[in-house]
């Protein structure tokens, strides 16, 4: 596993899923994920600041490890090499995403939602996957039953994962951690309460 994607993977518990409407919230919020311990986050190429913000959380948090997430074609992972990404997070993989990764040497964490998918990304050389959508499509169970067969293929599952939740998928072998939005959800951030966003951050940098 290339070495950026192995510490992404293995800093923390919880990696936070941030969908970021304004880029004056950007600093603010990677300061109250750092201050609560979480310094890898997934900024969703969602929204029209997303590739400016993924700058500007470097920029406050220089040892963060930023992810551009919702990456579903060449374009964006360009884009998110040239605006500072270290990795990119993508819900599904096909052949081009995956040699566009190689191609702008950009690490990327590759999505699958089942047994075949996450084969064929073991046939391209992938060890680590984002199993989306978690809860959709099969939750805890899923994941278990993968852990048998493909018991080397470590899993960040996300889509649908909350604070009380998060705990029984990291009690997975296979699970290395887990991916959500509820760290700083949108309506939290909107109303600018980065108290309780650090205090959110705190408690999933303690789950285990
Ligand atoms: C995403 O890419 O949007 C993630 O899967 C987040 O899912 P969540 O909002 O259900 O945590």
């Amino acid at each position: 596993m290339h070495p950026i994607l192995h510490e992404a993977l293995s800093r923390s518990p919880v990696m936070p899923v941030l969908v970021i409407p304004e880029i004056s919230m950007a600093a603010p919020l990677a300061e109250a994920l750092a201050s609560g311990g979480l310094t890898v986050f997934e900024i969703t190429l969602r929204t029209d600041c997303a590739l400016e913000a993924m700058s500007a959380m470097k920029d406050a948090v220089p040892e963060a490890l930023i992810g551009a997430g919702t990456v579903t074609n060449s374009d964006r992972i360009r884009q998110a090499k040239d605006y500072g990404a270290d990795f990119v997070v993508s819900p599904g993989t096909t052949g081009t995403l995956w040699n566009a990764s190689i191609e702008h040497q950009l690490p990327i964490l590759p999505g699958f939602s089942s047994a075949s998918e996450a084969m064929a990304l073991m046939e391209l050389g992938s060890r680590c996957g984002k199993f989306f959508p978690a809860e959709a499509s099969g939750g805890v169970n899923y994941l278990k039953s993968l852990a048998g067969p493909l018991p080397d293929f470590m899993i960040c599952p996300t889509g649908g994962i909350k604070a009380e939740t998060a705990a029984h998928y990291l009690g997975c072998p296979n699970v290395v951690c887990v991916g959500g939005s509820w760290i700083a959800p949108i309506d939290v951030l909107t109303e600018g309460n980065y108290a309780e966003i650090e205090a959110r951050a705190r408690f999933a940098g303690s789950l285990s």
